[in-house]
Parts: C-alpha cells; structure tokens; sequence
C-alpha cells in the first residue's frame, strides 16, 4: 500500500532534475581541465539528479516509477490516474457487520487430549449482527469499546485477542481502535463474540493487507477461538475437529429464523464438561443434513436439525429450553433446536410473515425475541 509521503514530489523532480544535470555536466566538463575537486562536484551533482529520479519520479497515487523524467503525458503508466488529481488519503477507518450463526446440527464426537471436544455441525449465517468499526490510530496499542452490552473490553474479549492475533502474526504495531455496536445476545450459542472477532480481523486485512487470503485469515484466527475461522467466510459450512476444520457448502436453502434467548445464559466450556457425563442417545445425521443441503431440499433440512447439547442441560435448564421449542412449533416454525451451547432456541420458518408472528407471540418478560433470515 503507498500511503508515505514522499520528500520530494514528481514536479520538483520534473523542475530540478535538467537544470542540475546541466549544472553538473558544465562543471564536471570545465573542472577536469582547471580543477579535480571541480570535476568531482559536477560528477556528484549528476549523480545527485539521477538519484533523485529514481527515488522521487513516482506517481503520487500509488507509488511506482513514471519512467524518464519529461516521458509520457499527464497520466500514471501503472495506475492510469491523472498525476494532477488530488491524492486520496487511504482508508483509516472500515465498518462491518458481524453476523451472527446458528446450529443446524452439532454433535459431539468425543474428548481429545488437548481438553477439547471433537465435533462435527452444520453451520448457518444469520442476518441478526454486531456493527464493528476498526480504526488504524498511528498511535500505540489495542483500544476497545461495546455499546449495546456490558462487555469487558480488555484481552477477554475476543474482538481484543484477534486484533493482537493479527498484529502478531502480520508484524504491525501501531494503534488500533475498535468500535462494537453489539446486538447478538452474548452467552447465548450465536457466536457474537466470535463473529465480533472475525469482522476485526476482516476490516484489519481490509486496511492493512488487501493480499490476504480467506484461509490465511482462517489461520489466523483459529488461536483466537474455536468458532472464528467459521465466522471469517460464514454462509453454509460443515465445521469439524474443534471447530476450525471447515467445509464450505452450498447455500442452504432460505429460511426465516424467530432468534429466542431465555433470561438465563449457559457457559459454554461448564456445558462441554457436562456433556462428558451424560449418555447421548439423540445425534443427529450430520450425512443427511450435508444431502438435504447438496439438493437444496428443505424438508429434509428441517428433519435433520438436531443439536446434541440439548441432552447435557440441567433438568431446570432442559423444562425452558423445552417449552420455547414447543411454542415455537405450535407456531407454524418447520423446525426447531438450540443453537450451540445455548441458552438460544431458534424455530425455523418458509415465510416471513409467520416468522414475525411467532416473534411477537414468544416475546415475554423472560424470552426475547429477534426475527432475522438466513444470509
Ligand atoms: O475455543 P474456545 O475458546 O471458543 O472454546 C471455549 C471452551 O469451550 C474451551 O475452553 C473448551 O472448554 C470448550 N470447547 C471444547 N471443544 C471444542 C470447542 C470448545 O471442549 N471443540
């Protein structure tokens, strides 16, 4: 990216550089018959004049030689701007949505010895998103603030430790300030702090280094959490070992999704140690969901949905999360599960209207409700 400003731009090196070759030659010409010393200046003072070229005979917009000096016309060879436009200052600043995910399956394979889980689900993009804002300050460190929710805004928020993930691994280190607007329910199996994550490490690409590729940034973000590399392309993807093996898929076909967080949170590594002590005698069949999706075939879809979770929930825990399915149902949704590790329970819809209907119906004092579609 050219965003320096040089010492010299390629005028002054248009106005100087003849009249100091000339000056140059003239001395370098009278000094090797009176004086040696007189010879050298001139022979310095046309090397001064070819140096300059090469360093300053630049396109102000993007950087790269225009040639000999007095060659061409008006316009950059390279980029093809015309050299007396005003020069645009680059980009210090990107907005990004951060969208939140669903579970269409999860089922839980087993525990690793590294502590974690080895797992396998179907996962879906959802319109319901955070806003991110990520600035380049030119100053020092790792700046953060959230409106919408009480989050910490230090190096346990996700959005924080990708922003240090992608500064380590790129070597940049000036300031960097990031703005969240958040609208995904934290602790609620949506991915929000995850998604937050990803959207930091795309506007910093974005700004930093346009080069970078999707599966660099994968990379990238896997030591940041499980569930990010997921959230850096999104769509419809098949996640396996802990979660950052991933399989992008067709787009599966478009439903509306009534989004209901009860008023209690579940923490997702207490649910995973849970999991370790329960018999699972419901998984789902992640093959027939990968088959619903690869013949766009939505019944099946919904006939697939299926989250292994929901059998580690408390027996308190379980009656809600239970009773917001049911609703939801009743309300003409096509399917229903929890998402992730919970506390969301989401109720798939083929029409809009019945979806909106259904948010309305189950929003309570205990259950809120967003209406958002798949993306
Ligand atoms: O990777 P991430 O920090 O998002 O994971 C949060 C916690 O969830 C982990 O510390 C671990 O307890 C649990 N986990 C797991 N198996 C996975 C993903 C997460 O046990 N595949």
């Amino acid at each position: 990216m050219h965003n320096k400003k040089p010492l010299m731009d390629y005028r002054r090196v248009q106005k100087l550089q003849t009249p100091l070759f000339l000056t140059g030659a003239l001395l370098s010409g009278v000094g090797t018959s009176v004086s040696v010393p007189l010879a050298i200046l001139g022979i310095a003072i046309m090397l001064f004049a070819i140096v300059i070229g090469v360093l300053y005979y630049r396109c102000p917009h993007c950087g790269r030689p225009l040639g000999r000096v007095g060659e061409g016309g008006s316009y950059c060879p390279h980029c093809g701007k015309a050299l007396d436009a005003p020069v645009e200052a680059p980009a210090r600043s990107v907005s990004v949505p951060a969208y939140a995910k669903l579970n269409l399956t999860l089922d839980i394979l087993g525990k690793r010895n590294d502590g974690y889980h080895e797992i396998q689900m179907v996962m879906q993009t959802v319109s319901l998103h955070d806003d991110v804002t990520v600035t380049l300050t030119g100053g020092n460190g790792i700046r953060c603030r959230a409106e919408g929710a009480d989050l910490p805004c230090d190096e346990r928020n996700l959005a924080v430790k990708a922003a240090k993930a992608f500064c380590e691994a790129m070597d940049y280190d000036d300031g960097i300030d990031i703005a969240l607007t958040k609208r995904i329910p934290s602790e609620a199996g949506m991915a929000g702090g995850s998604a937050d994550a990803a959207a930091v490490l795309r506007a910093l690409r974005t700004l930093v280094s346009p080069a970078l590729t999707d599966e660099r940034l994968e990379q990238i973000s896997a030591s940041v959490g499980s569930d990010v590399p997921f959230c850096i392309r999104g769509g419809t993807q098949l996640a396996e070992g802990r979660g950052e093996k991933l399989t992008v898929l067709k787009p599966a076909p478009k439903f509306y999704v009534a989004v209901c967080k009860p008023d209690f949170p579940i923490s997702t590594p207490a649910l995973f140690a849970r999991v370790d002590g329960v018999t699972i005698t419901d998984r789902p069949d992640t093959t027939a969901m990968l088959n619903a999706i690869e013949r766009g075939d939505a019944d099946a879809l919904c006939a697939n949905v299926r989250n292994v979770f929901e059998q580690a929930l408390d027996s308190e825990q379980h009656e809600r999360i239970e009773a917001i399915k049911h609703d939801l149902l009743a309300h003409g949704a096509k399917a229903s599960a929890m998402t992730g590790s919970g506390s969301v329970v989401f109720g798939l819809f083929s029409d809009e209207a019945a979806c909106r209907m259904a948010c309305e119906a189950l929003q309570s004092g205990s259950v809120k409700t967003f209406c958002a579609e798949f993306v």
